[in-house]
């Protein structure tokens, strides 16, 4: 895996995260479709649920796994995977698709949001599993192997379904117009709620996890 590949802001897009130029009239720039800024943060998850799934391989051969480790990599899944990236889907995507397709529109967005909330189960359960990784009881270690893998699994065929059906619905059904202006929601909820600098942070963990734990399981094997 090369460096570039880990970006979570390529810099194929040198101008920036939703450059979405807008006057009164309406759209006026360039656009960067939304379905494009979701696929890029989707890569950047399957980044962080390959160390995930590490550590889980590293628990269950008995090794042990740094609390700061766990720590930072749930961090990032919190912060990026969920109040990120989910919250651009729940806010902003899903109720603008179950307006513009209230059957086949609808009903999949009510599996997406399933399997949302089914993620924060699991989160939950890992943050309070975490200290076994690094040192604990047999049980406990195994369970938070058994939930690292299930998250894992879990989102990949959340990011699955939404990558072959969501994506392909929006960009049927929802006009262009809306598109820009889920674009510039996309914006504000990265300006308000994830907070300036904060991806790049989130992409510097995800570096350093990645090189201690899938890149050293590579080279082991
Ligand atoms: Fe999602
Ligand atoms: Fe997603």
């Amino acid at each position: 895996m090369s460096a570039a590949a880990l970006s979570l802001r390529p810099a194929a897009r040198p101008n920036g995260f939703g450059t979405i130029l807008m006057d009164r009239e309406g759209m006026v720039g360039p656009m960067t479709e939304p379905t494009e800024i979701l696929r890029e943060e989707h890569e950047g998850i399957q980044h962080l649920l390959h160390v995930l799934t590490a550590m889980a391989e590293r628990v269950d051969r008995g090794e042990s796994v740094a609390r700061t480790d766990v720590d930072d990599v749930l961090e990032v899944v919190v912060k990026f995977a969920d109040e990120c990236h989910h919250a651009k889907e729940e806010k902003a995507l899903f109720p603008a698709l179950r307006r513009a397709s209230p059957e086949e529109g609808a009903a999949l967005v009510h599996r997406l949001e399933g399997d949302h909330e089914a993620g924060r189960h699991l989160v939950a359960a890992l943050r309070s599993e975490a200290p076994a990784a690094e040192k604990g009881e047999a049980r406990v270690r195994a369970q938070f192997a058994k939930d690292a893998r299930s998250y894992a699994a879990l989102l990949t065929r959340h990011i699955d379904a939404e990558t072959e059906q969501l994506f392909p619905l929006v960009e049927r059904v929802l006009p262009a117009k809306e598109r820009a202006a889920l674009g510039a929601e996309f914006d504000r909820i990265e300006r308000e709620e994830t907070g300036a600098g904060a991806h790049e942070r989130y992409e510097g963990t995800i570096h350093r996890l990645a090189d201690r734990y899938v890149h050293a399981a590579a080279h082991a094997h």
